[in-house]
């Protein structure tokens, strides 16, 4: 190569090198944004303040940043708040595949969530959607399996055996992939959920079948109350309706009463005086009841119980943000929401945030003497699709509570364990205790 040659090839290089660096940082910029600023269309003019990241992964990298490296998801959102200010409550961004805005504040996540006609429920990957010494366990593995149990039982009549372990693998594989990268190759966390959820399908389908094989009508569980309901006009599920709505059960309801159980365990180890008043409540009401039985008036009438499990919740963060997706153009505060961009409503930082609630990441039961303030609990999401589990859900983790209060002393073997944060908030050992009977 000719001394000329080879400066054009270095001055390309260093020339294009900004430019390509420039072309990736401002990508999605200008392939999202640019194209709606020149049509300008609807009311709102200008789109949210916020970063859309990087070529195809947006800001996936940042959020994994602070959520699974820094393990402090709070960050994520302080940054942006710093960056670009919090009047309006919403960031543009890109997350998980797709343009998002993010909304964090009362106000801005009551917008969406009430706004149902301009953002549906979208989930992003909705295709997946001593003698008395019991001895040291891991509190998250054994609550799941406890929890499976009653979910197998209620909702498909399934006894404990291999296929209930099979199934567990399965919902986990599914679970993982629910928030991650909508990337359908081998290898990746998404495409392993898309099989999991095959093979789970196929169980229930088994399960369907036999059901549709007997010969009076009976309904003994879930599955058989969703074969036999009919809409106005008679009409029955299809199979595939029947099996889909058990699989999104299963997913909504198994892995946060897992996890809601195993915090109530973690935050009780560490907060004496908060077991010492559920102990004393649960203690009372089983002396006026004969045997294990206890029923939902005794629940309703645990009231320091109630508030334990509403501050184990609110802790608990099982459900960190919340999905939409714009149906249509629509306008906040003088600001464009596009149509077809997702939005992700920010419910995790309305719980730790003390602005909603003095010293947030102290257990305290004893806040709910009076109610949060408005709009700053939305642990169960809002609007008409809020958590349809979430009256069982607490009704659960009480029933959970009085057993384990009344029959159980634990301590945790680490009680320093670091957090992590994906796929969900749990201490990185599972919270291992050792358990004794009292
Ligand atoms: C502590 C435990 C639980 C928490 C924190 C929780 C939280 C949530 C959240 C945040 C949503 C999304 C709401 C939205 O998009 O606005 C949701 C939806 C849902 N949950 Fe729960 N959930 C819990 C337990 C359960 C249980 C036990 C069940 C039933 C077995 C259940 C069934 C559902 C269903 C069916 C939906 C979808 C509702 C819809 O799209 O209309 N959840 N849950």
């Amino acid at each position: 190569m000719t001394m000329m040659g080879l400066g054009v090839w270095l001055g390309l290089g260093l020339g294009g090198l900004p430019l390509l660096l420039w072309l990736l940082w401002w990508w999605n910029e200008l392939w999202y944004v640019i194209p709606l600023k020149l049509k300008c269309s609807g009311t709102g003019t200008k789109l949210p303040p916020g970063n859309m990241g990087l070529p195809f992964l947006g800001e996936t990298l940042t959020f994994l940043w602070y959520f699974k490296f820094l393990r402090r998801p709070e960050a994520f959102i302080n940054a942006k708040r710093r960056k670009y200010g919090d009047e309006v409550g919403l960031f543009k961004t890109h997350l998980f595949g797709t343009p998002s805005i993010i909304s964090f504040l009362p106000s801005a996540n009551k917008f969406v969530f009430q706004s149902e006609d301009d953002f549906m429920l979208k989930w992003p990957n909705v295709e997946l959607v001593g003698n008395s010494s019991l001895g040291k366990i891991k509190a998250y593995v054994e609550i799941k399996k406890a929890t499976l149990e009653n979910i197998g039982k209620l909702f498909v009549s399934l006894e404990p055996g291999h296929l209930l372990n099979d199934m567990d693998e399965l919902f986990r594989g599914m679970v993982n992939g629910i928030r991650a990268y909508p990337l359908n190759v081998p290898g990746t966390a998404y495409r392993h959920a898309l099989q999991c959820r095959k093979r789970l399908e196929a169980i229930f389908r088994v399960e369907l079948e036999k059901k549709k094989s007997r010969n009076e009508v009976q309904t003994i569980d879930l599955m058989d109350g969703l074969m036999q309901i009919k809409d106005e006009e008679g009409n029955k599920l299809s199979d595939q309706e029947v099996v889909d709505n058990i699989v999104s059960l299963v997913v909504a309801g198994y892995e946060s009463t897992s996890l809601a159980s195993m915090w109530a365990i973690y935050y009780l180890a560490k907060s004496a005086d908060v077991l010492r008043k559920l102990r004393e409540e649960n203690m009372a009401i089983s002396k006026n009841n004969i045997g294990d039985h206890i029923s939902s008036e005794d629940v309703s009438g645990l009231k320091y119980t109630n508030k334990v499990v509403e501050e184990t919740i609110r802790m608990a963060n099982i459900a960190p943000f919340v999905f939409r997706q714009a149906t249509k153009e629509a306008e906040y505060k003088g600001y464009k929401i596009p149509k077809d961009w997702k939005l992700l409503v920010w419910i995790r930082y309305l719980h730790t945030n003390p602005e909603n609630f003095e010293d947030p990441m102290c257990f305290n039961p004893d806040r709910w003497n009076e109610p949060a303030k408005v709009g700053t609990y939305q642990v169960f999401g809002g609007g008409s699709r809020i958590c349809a589990g979430n009256m069982l859900a607490r009704i659960q983790l009480a029933l959970f509570l009085h057993h384990l209060s009344i029959g159980y002393k634990w301590e945790l073997v680490n009680p320093d364990a670091e957090m992590i944060y994906l796929p969900h908030q749990k201490p990185v050992d599972g919270v291992e205790a050792v358990f004794s009977k009292l």
